[in-house]
């Protein structure tokens, strides 16, 4: 694991968007697969700049998200769907049919998780996954547990998880208390993974997900075993270093 340590929050950003225009540009079929939360969004900006400067063309690229609120329409304000349509795809020029994001409305979630499993397959795999990372040390929604599942799947959200996102809802109440969230066996099929991580509330985790120590009470943990991931974090996220 190959850990950078920036100085602030915008030149995060800048070099994960440099992570990705690379992966574009030699690759204008790129499979990336996308985050949510608030860490990714400076990327985001950077990306559409960039898009808007004619410097990457999204128009082959496909994409698949990691998660989704179970039962959370994707015309919510909060859900992953419409964060996702806001703050990259209505600026960008990748084609609707490319991106994929797990449906938390479907009839049947468990068949929406072996579909999406099976999407991910026949688009020969994600070459580029990005992270943020949970403070409880979550990637996705694969939180800490005694066990962790390989393929997309239903999760109930820990309470740390809910208390965390409750700042997008407007009480606890709200915060949906499943999700569909693909699993680690996804995530680490990736050919190269980058996360990403800001501020001190994720100190403790990006310590303790990087510390030569595997385990499924730090989901995170497990990229140690990835043979290409890249930890890029501000000086306050690497504060316990
Ligand atoms: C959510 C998402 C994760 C995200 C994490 C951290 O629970 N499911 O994908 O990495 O929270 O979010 P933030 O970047 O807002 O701290």
């Amino acid at each position: 694991m190959k850990i950078i340590i920036v100085q602030s929050y915008s030149e995060m950003s800048q070099e994960a968007a440099d992570v990705v225009t690379s992966i574009i540009k030699a690759n204008n079929r790129a499979v990336l697969g996308l985050a949510t939360g608030s860490t990714p969004e400076g990327m985001y900006v950077e990306l559409v700049k960039r898009f808007r400067n004619g410097l990457i063309d999204f128009q082959e690229v496909v994409s698949f998200n990691l998660d989704e609120y179970l039962n959370l329409p994707p015309d919510h304000r909060q859900s992953y769907h419409y964060y996702m349509k806001t703050k990259l795809f209505d600026h960008i020029n990748i084609r609707p049919e490319k991106v994929n994001i797990p449906s938390g409305s479907a009839e049947n979630p468990e068949l929406e998780c072996s579909r999406y499993d099976r999407k991910i397959i026949e688009a020969g795999g994600i070459n580029l996954q990005i992270l943020g990372i949970g403070s409880n040390g979550h990637i996705g929604f694969n939180e800490p547990a005694d066990a962790l599942s390989i393929n997309t799947h239903l999760v109930e959200l820990t309470p740390d998880t809910l208390q965390a996102n409750s700042r997008f809802f407007e009480s606890l109440e709200q915060v949906p208390k499943k999700a569909i969230t693909m699993g680690m066996g996804s995530i680490m099929s990736a050919k190269k993974i980058l996360l990403l991580a800001s501020g001190t509330g994720k100190a403790r985790a990006i310590k303790s997900m990087s510390d030569g120590i595997v385990t499924t009470a730090v989901p995170a943990s497990l990229l140690q075993l990835h043979h290409d991931a890249t930890v890029i974090i501000d000086s306050d996220a690497a504060a316990l270093l």
